[in-house]
């Protein structure tokens, strides 16, 4: 694990092999730990970076402010990723790769610097906005966060991250993302969910998504409908959908070798002719 002081945190993060920088943007209520058989699967290929974003596993929360819950925009957290690419003197077109919370940063990076992505990888991501029902959860979990603590609202998401099928073919694998999710500060919990309920809808974004992009979604996801990745399929043009079986929303983790496979042949086959 490496440090960078970027402006107002200390942020940690994985940067393993040699190649076209590969970006993996971790999801909520995660760290960069979600990225492991990505940093071991892909570093033959590609130059692995996965940072624990702002108040998320090793990286501090905001130094000066103390506990202020304040959101954390997506545009701020594509900003802290952008200022480790500075850090790391990356200032060529990268290819960013996000989960989730982790896609949605990923849109607010596009939107802002479409100039330093040279290519896509959306998991278990969706372009809309929250729903108002959504937005209400989301304050529900927020109050349940300050009243009771972290456990009952990581409870929850656990139950609903896993596929049926992981959690009785690989159960160690509940321990492992449960030993990640409580690496996550209360900060940090509370910033995301404000900065999810705050974000823009990204479906103008999609026609002008002009690089090589996939999208993966797991055939057991609960919190991303197949129809959400097949939506962002149809409006972004050079893209492709991969439906991975026996996958929930942490597809990465729960079918690594399937998920490598596709960014293995992805970085061969789209892009690298394109840098
Ligand atoms: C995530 O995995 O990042 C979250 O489930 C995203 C969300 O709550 O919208």
């Amino acid at each position: 694990m490496k440090h960078k002081r970027l402006n107002d945190f200390l942020m940690a993060f994985d940067d393993i092999g040699a190649g076209i920088p590969l970006l993996f943007i971790h999801g909520y209520p995660l760290s960069r730990m979600m990225w492991q058989p990505q940093l071991e699967g892909l570093s033959d290929i590609a130059r692995v970076i996965a940072p624990d974003l702002r108040g998320h596993g090793n990286s501090t929360t905001e130094i000066s402010s103390g506990r202020n819950f304040s959101p954390y925009s997506m545009e701020m957290l594509a900003d802290d990723c952008v200022h480790l690419l500075d850090a790391l003197e990356i200032y060529h077109p990268i290819i960013l790769c996000g989960l989730s919370m982790g896609g949605y940063v990923s849109f607010a990076f596009y939107r802002k610097y479409p100039h330093r992505v040279a290519g896509l990888i959306l998991a278990a991501t969706r372009a809309i906005a929250d729903s108002q029902a959504a937005k209400e959860n989301r304050k529900l979990a927020i109050d349940t966060i300050k009243s009771k603590g972290i456990n009952p609202v990581l409870d929850s998401m656990l139950s609903i991250l896993i596929s049926p099928s992981s959690k009785v073919g690989n159960p160690a694998l509940i321990t492992y993302v449960r030993e990640i999710m409580h690496s996550v500060s209360v900060e940090g919990m509370v910033g995301d969910l404000l900065g999810m309920m705050e974000r823009p809808d990204s479906t103008p974004l999609l026609a002008d998504i002009k690089v090589p992009t996939i999208i993966l979604v797991g055939n057991e996801d609960q919190i991303i409908p197949i129809s959400e990745a097949e939506a962002m399929h149809a409006a972004i043009s050079d893209s492709k959908l991969v439906i991975l079986p026996e996958a929930g929303h942490l597809l990465n983790l729960e079918q690594p070798d399937l998920f490598n496979d596709v960014v293995r042949d992805y970085l061969i086959n789209s892009i690298r002719g394109d840098i």
